[in-house]
């Protein structure tokens, strides 16, 4: 989404109207979704609040967190799993993405500098480009990164991986109303990467939690799904490529049970968009 600008007098300004409306009808969203967690704003830090309502105005990863959110319950409600667990896997899933404001330092002009880089859709999934394009090829303010951390000859796809500990560091620096379990669920959404900053918490593979395992595979679902324009069961292949990359998970047989079942639930319908009503006898056991 491109910011809304006015000319005046030569200069590009931000029209502070549209500005302000965005930012209001981001906030009632995200208030609305936390209510259905039954969580009161107020019991959030206001800073990570206002990152998240950044993620709502000016970018679409706040609503591909609500789609991993509502993919995670459908998920999880066809394993039998407690309602704690759907909830807090809820929580995280609205989380998950709040590093791409950078980190809990970031002044509000960086949050967006860094936030437009992530908005630049690199298509994730060829290696090459990700790998070889380097942030000052294609930042406008590469001063304002330099400041957070990020240097112009830092590679895209090291940028992009910066998002997971920039998700736990804002996690742990505005604790306030978020459980161990939400953070660490939030912040290693990519654990199944081999970079360690893709891990903060440093958790073993043969440890990661079963809603975790569920968070990667509707996460790199939905991304395909919507970023990259894929049908649902193409966008359901593609993520299951992108974690069996990591051989331990692609021989696990829950990593395997889950991949299974969104393959059964998106033949009843799209599980990202949507409540889905689990059929008797379809609903498996998490263990
Ligand atoms: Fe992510
Ligand atoms: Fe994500």
């Amino acid at each position: 989404m491109s910011t809304p600008t006015k000319k005046i007098m030569g200069i590009d300004t931000i029209d502070p109207r549209e500005e302000i409306a965005k930012r209001e009808s981001a906030r009632a969203t995200i208030t609305s979704d936390l209510a259905e967690l039954e969580i009161s704003p107020e019991t959030l830090n206001p800073k990570l609040l206002g990152g998240l309502e950044r993620l709502a105005a000016d970018s679409n990863f706040y609503e591909h967190s609500q789609h991993t959110s509502l993919g995670l319950q459908n998920v999880l409600k066809n394993f039998g799993a407690s309602p704690e667990t759907i909830h807090d896997a809820r929580f995280a899933a609205l989380l998950h993405d709040s590093g791409k404001t950078g980190p809990p330092g970031a002044s509000p002009a960086e949050q967006k500098t860094i936030l437009d880089l992530y908005n630049i859709n690199v298509p994730y999934d060829t290696d090459a480009d990700y790998n070889s394009l380097k942030v000052g090829d294609v930042a406008r303010n590469t001063a304002r990164l330099e400041r957070c951390g990020i240097e112009p000859q830092m590679s895209i796809r090291k940028f992009w991986d910066n998002h997971s500990r920039w998700t736990s560091e804002n996690l742990q620096a505005h604790p306030e109303g978020i459980s161990d379990e939400v953070r660490i669920l939030a912040a290693s959404h990519h654990a199944y990467k081999k970079d360690p900053i893709c891990n903060p918490y440093q958790l073993e593979t043969k440890g990661f939690p079963f809603a975790l395992k569920a968070m990667f595979a509707i996460d790199n679902t939905e991304a395909a799904f919507t970023r990259s324009n894929l049908s649902l069961p193409e966008a359901i292949a593609r993520a299951e490529r992108i974690i069996n990359k990591n051989a331990e998970l692609e021989k696990d047989p829950e990593m395997q049970n889950i991949f299974k079942a969104i393959k059964d639930l998106a033949e009843q319908g799209n599980f990202l968009l949507g409540e889905l009503h689990v059929e008797k006898g379809l609903e498996r056991k998490v263990a």
